[in-house]
């Protein structure tokens, strides 16, 4: 399968380029047929606790449940299931879905929302089964107990390096969830929780040009917030790709769970800016203010993040010049991922889809890798692609 996989993809391109451009129809089943294959090779290897991380050094990196990771494998089978209905993605998504149903009930940091917002936020969306939503209540309440009304955030991590109350751009992911239980379960007070973080953040989190830092670090005791920095960007004051990516995606996604303007207007800054920032082909550096760029590495996770988020805010903008902007861009990143450049051969690159992700340069881990969050989003976005332009 290994050695066919190149004559294949020499074909595609002599097909493709015969009859134009690949449709979007035709990239999704290529991508599908691979995730096939992919997905069920992740599986063989897992264990009753362990959840794919990555692929390093020719190593599978897989993780315990306590990852913040732990939730995007069983959410990429939950999606490729609804845009498929092939019943192999379905019985693996509930299987790796249930092995994370004692997580709401361990100590917990923000990401809780990622982990079972991805996993059993979907098997409900999806399913409508009630046996999926103990743990999204449970886990929406464990993420309500780190909110403060003080700094009117909730906090992200427990372990600090001299912060007292530190707040990443990534947080805004993790409103989702509370959005989510709020809606389901007529919780109003999570949703205020939720908008109060996102609105603490609005004024907090960003520079006059709409990018981000990565981490504010608040007083606990009055709110005022005590410094700006990064952990995994480039510099203090860089743009770092993945915190704009989930910049994006958070503003967009409280747009359309809430439909307040300010969301959706930071979020129309925040499109408009990496608008002009990206590169052509719409992957960006890790980072945009690596001073070795070009030579520094791309991060495809940042890419897809922002793809699926592109695409989302192309359907809910009224300014009609910037949805043709962003679903354009969203369609040009998908299109780049899926290209041998970015998405691996059938029977590489550790089951994963995509190559070329960072998840933290600064210390050194994670770099040129796969990423489990990359394909989750990858296939977040062609999904969003296909219902908002099936014509593509
Ligand atoms: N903390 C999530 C990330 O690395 O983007």
């Amino acid at each position: 399968m290994k050695r066919l996989f190149p004559v294949f993809m020499a074909i595609m391109v002599m097909a493709v380029s015969c009859r134009g451009q690949e449709s979007l129809k035709e990239l999704s089943q290529r991508v599908y047929d691979l995730a096939l294959i992919q997905m069920v090779d992740i599986d063989s290897r897992l264990s009753d606790t362990s959840y794919p991380r990555s692929y390093v050094d020719g190593q599978p990196l897989d993780s315990d449940q306590g990852w913040w990771c732990s939730g995007f494998y069983p959410g990429t089978l939950w999606l490729l299931y609804e845009q498929t209905g092939d019943a192999t993605f379905k019985a693996l998504a509930e299987k790796h879905t249930l092995k994370l149903s004692n997580l709401p009930l361990r100590p917990c940091d923000h990401d809780i929302g990622f982990q079972i917002g991805s996993s059993f936020g979907h098997a409900y969306r999806i399913t409508h089964e009630d046996r999926w939503l103990p743990a999204i209540k449970q886990g929406a309440l464990r993420l309500a107990e780190r909110f403060s009304p003080v700094t009117r955030t909730t906090r992200s991590w427990d372990f600090s390096r001299g912060w007292d109350y530190p707040v990443i751009i990534d947080n805004l992911m993790n409103l989702e969830i509370l959005a989510t239980a709020a809606r389901l379960f007529g919780l109003d007070s999570l949703a205020d929780m939720a908008c109060a973080h996102a609105d603490a953040t609005i004024e907090n989190h960003f520079r006059e040009d709409y990018t981000s830092y990565h981490l504010v670090d608040y007083d606990s005791t009055d709110g005022h917030v005590r410094k700006r920095e990064t952990v995994q960007g480039y510099a203090d004051d860089s743009a770092w790709a993945r915190g704009q990516a989930w910049a994006l995606y958070g503003y967009t996604m409280m747009a359309h769970e809430t439909g307040h303007e300010r969301y959706l207007s930071q979020a129309e800054n925040i499109a408009r800016m990496l608008l002009q920032r990206l590169p052509e082909d719409g992957i960006p550096y890790w980072d945009f203010d690596d001073e070795a760029i070009p030579d520094a590495p791309r991060d495809a996770s940042a890419a897809a993040v922002m793809a699926s988020a592109f695409a989302e805010l192309s359907s809910l903008t009224a300014d009609h010049a910037l949805a043709k902007q962003c679903l354009a861009m969203s369609e040009r990143q998908v299109r780049r991922l899926a290209s041998p450049d970015y998405l691996a051969a059938s029977g590489t690159n550790g089951g994963f889809l995509l190559m070329h992700c960072v998840g933290n340069k600064p210390a050194g881990t994670e770099i040129d890798v796969p990423l489990a969050y990359a394909d989750y989003y990858f296939i977040e976005a062609l999904g969003r692609l296909l219902l908002i332009s099936p014509e593509l």
